[in-house]
């Protein structure tokens, strides 16, 4: 009988990091076949299938075109599509694997762990303490029920011991995102997608946003738009909008203003590779992305997170992260420091080192073993 193991992405995060684990597991088990699931959470063009195409990922086995909705509609429409299909699956998969925090971690790793098929995490352990974020509660929800927690850096072991889990069940394993960074960097370099907007390498910001705390209240909306259109003044502003973002400011009737302000540059999402062409020679990034918080740090380039917390304190700590939250005062003044050479240097945690695929290969397998 084959044996099988699902994998489950769904929104474009996902997409990133699922290439080395898929990877990782063919290496160390070669017998072992992992069923890809794609929940639909995310599903344009932009926002799923170029990943696809471009990350080289295979097709997905199973699509559950679950679509958008709010909080509690998506998760339960994915936590019930993947229990029907878990239910139907033959073979019945070992575990389920699921990463991240988005809705569709936490939906198919509760179908998963109900039906009494082991949920194995990738990206355990990692807390903001903002019980605000839908992502914290899908963290800690996702943890309290999976067996094994492969964790992308020291506070999450911390986090995890704190909880009560068992040495046992937690695994450091770096920082899967950074394997394709680094696999992919030479090739995005080669886009010059820079050139293409008539920019030079290293002198512009790279800004993106899509968190409900900072595009959903229309004031706080407001501040953000007319500090991108501040900075303009001093290096041009590169801004790939998500569609959720989008749609905000074309409700306040921000988006014309930002496409016509001078020396900022508006326009859809990228796929993966024409944004690490960007983000890798950028003079300055501006987020509220939790992957671009470590990319940057990876890649050397400051990065003003636009959060008042960050589940990814290393980034700060020892990275080239900096949390201004919505203070665009300070967030002005952090320009000016990078742009006066007064930034700090930072420097990537020594496990994000473009191996953390073949790593969780390896756990997965010994896990499966001893389980069975
Ligand atoms: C989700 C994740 C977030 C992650 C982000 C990356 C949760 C709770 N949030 O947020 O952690 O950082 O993905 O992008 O899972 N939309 C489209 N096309 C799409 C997908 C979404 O137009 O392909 C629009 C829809 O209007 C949708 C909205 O974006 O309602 C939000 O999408 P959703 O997946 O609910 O959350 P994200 O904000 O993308």
């Amino acid at each position: 009988m084959t044996r099988t193991i699902a994998c489950v992405v769904g929104a474009r995060p996902n997409f990133v990091k699922m290439g080395p684990i898929l990877k990782g597991l063919a290496l160390a088990d070669p017998g072992l076949r992992a069923v890809l699931v794609h929940t639909g959470q995310h599903y344009d063009e932009v926002m799923s299938d170029l990943f696809f195409q471009q990350l080289g990922l295979p097709k997905p086995d199973v699509h559950l075109e679950v679509g958008s909705g709010t909080q509690g509609q998506q998760t339960a429409k994915i936590l019930s599509r993947y229990e029907e299909w878990l239910v139907g699956a033959s073979p019945r998969p070992l575990a389920t694997l699921v990463v991240g925090d988005v809705n569709s971690t936490v939906g198919c790793g509760l179908a998963s762990v109900k039906l009494g098929i082991p949920v194995i995490h990738v990206e355990a352990g990692l807390r903001s303490f903002d019980r605000s974020m839908p992502e914290e509660i899908n963290r800690l929800v996702t943890d309290s029920f999976a067996e094994l927690l492969l964790v992308s850096e020291p506070s999450g072991m911390d986090n995890l011991r704190r909880e009560g889990h068992s040495e046992a069940s937690m695994r450091a394993v770096g920082n899967v995102m950074i394997d394709v960074l680094k696999t992919e960097l030479p090739l995005a370099r080669e886009l010059q997608q820079p050139a293409k907007l008539g920019l030079k390498p290293g002198s512009y910001a790279l800004w993106t946003m899509h968190r409900p705390s900072n595009v959903d209240e229309p004031g706080v909306l407001a501040e953000m738009a007319a500090a991108m259109i501040r900075i303009a003044h001093r290096l041009p502003v590169v801004f790939p909008s998500h569609p959720r973002t989008k749609g905000r400011l074309e409700a306040a009737g921000l988006w014309t203003k930002l496409e016509s302000a001078p020396g900022v540059h508006v326009g859809p999402p990228l796929g993966y590779m024409e944004f690490l062409s960007l983000s890798s020679q950028a003079r300055i990034i501006v987020t509220d992305s939790g992957g671009l918080q470590e990319e940057s740090t990876v890649l050397g380039i400051p990065c003003l997170t636009l959060r008042e917390n960050t589940e990814r304190p290393v980034t700060v700590s020892l990275g080239t992260s900096t949390l201004v939250g919505r203070d665009t005062k300070l967030l002005m003044k952090m320009v000016d420091d990078v742009l006066g050479g007064r930034y700090k240097q930072g420097r990537a945690p020594d496990d994000w080192d473009g191996r953390a695929g073949e790593r969780i290969g390896r756990e997965v397998v010994a896990f499966l073993k001893d389980r069975s």
